[in-house]
């Protein structure tokens, strides 16, 4: 039996989606399980068959350092601790905003952390305490998500391009559009694979889409695709600008693309490029 934890989020969703779909069994909790809450998390678990924990709660808001505290460090500790008592494996989900986005190429799972505000350096120092406290923990860095719940980039342009003739969007930001849907089942795949008997070892990994663009090059194509399949109903320029001509409470890395040799060597698998992904994820959407 799997957990999926913050099963009512974007990637949560998508999780227990791509569970059901690959035959493994699972049980989801959100808020009403508070992550901090060790009795909350220990009188979930009780009584069921908990094999593997897959975490996607998480806070992000960069001015409410203490929330982001409680919940992406001692929250992630709390699950970690108890997956380890129970003996299940527990997946992490964590992020590229622990890197500091100065790199000039992919950044591999062992490359330096240097986290340039508080959601990511509460999501570094979840990941730390999850590795600490769990032996067959696996902590699934990604970035740039989108999906079908929740908010997120590509549910803002198709809102803004229905309502301007303009949107203005950061062209000095480079990273890949990542499908929560094809993260999921990446993550369904592993859990599959590494219950197959196949040893997957504990650690960091990472995991995107395949490609990289700036946000404006992601905008204009989610233009392009919208427009064809008419989900984006009239014209709209995509027009570029500078980080700072857009300032954001957190500081975006500039440059996050991950590299992903480990997850596809270690599942023998390749990841969708962006592009088709979008696509896809468009066409469900199309009326
Ligand atoms: N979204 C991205 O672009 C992105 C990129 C890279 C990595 N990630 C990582 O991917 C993971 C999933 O992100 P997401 O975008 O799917 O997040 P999300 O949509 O915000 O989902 C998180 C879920 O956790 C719930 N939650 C909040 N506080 C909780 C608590 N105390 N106890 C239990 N559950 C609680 C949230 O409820 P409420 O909605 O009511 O708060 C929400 O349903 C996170 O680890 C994030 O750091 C995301």
């Amino acid at each position: 039996m799997v957990w999926v934890i913050g099963d009512k989020g974007m990637l949560g969703t998508e999780l227990s989606l791509a569970l059901e779909k690959a035959g493994l069994g699972h049980v989801g909790s959100d808020r009403e399980v508070d992550i901090t809450d060790r009795v909350a998390l220990e009188g979930f678990a009780e009584g069921k068959r908990i094999k593997w924990m897959a975490n996607c709660a998480a806070y992000t808001a960069e001015d409410e350092p203490e929330l982001c505290q409680r919940l992406n460090v001692e929250g992630a500790a709390e699950i970690a601790k108890l997956a380890e008592r129970m003996g299940a494996g527990l997946i992490h989900i964590s992020t590229d905003y622990v890197f500091d986005g100065n790199g000039e190429r992919p950044y591999r799972e062992d490359d330096e952390t240097n986290p340039a505000g508080v959601y990511g350096r509460t999501k570094r120092d979840g990941e730390l305490e999850v590795l600490k406290n769990c032996k067959n923990s696996f902590v699934m860095r990604t970035a740039w998500l989108y999906g079908r719940h929740g908010s997120n980039f590509v549910h803002t342009m198709v809102r803004l391009m229905n309502e301007r003739e303009s949107v203005r969007v950061v062209d000095d930001q480079r990273g890949s559009p990542t499908w929560a849907k094809d993260f999921a089942e990446m993550i369904a795949a592993f859990i599959r694979v590494a219950d197959s008997g196949k040893n997957m070892s504990p650690g960091v990994y990472h995991y995107t889409n395949e490609g990289d663009v700036t946000w404006r090059e992601f905008a204009q194509a989610i233009y392009e695709e919208g427009r064809r399949l008419g989900v984006i109903t009239k014209d709209c320029a995509v027009i570029p600008c500078a980080t700072e001509e857009y300032p954001t409470k957190a500081r975006r890395p500039a440059y996050s693309v991950l590299d992903k040799t480990k997850i596809k060597d270690a599942l023998g698998m390749k990841a969708p490029e962006w592009k088709a992904s979008l696509r896809k994820f468009l066409s469900e959407w199309a009326p």
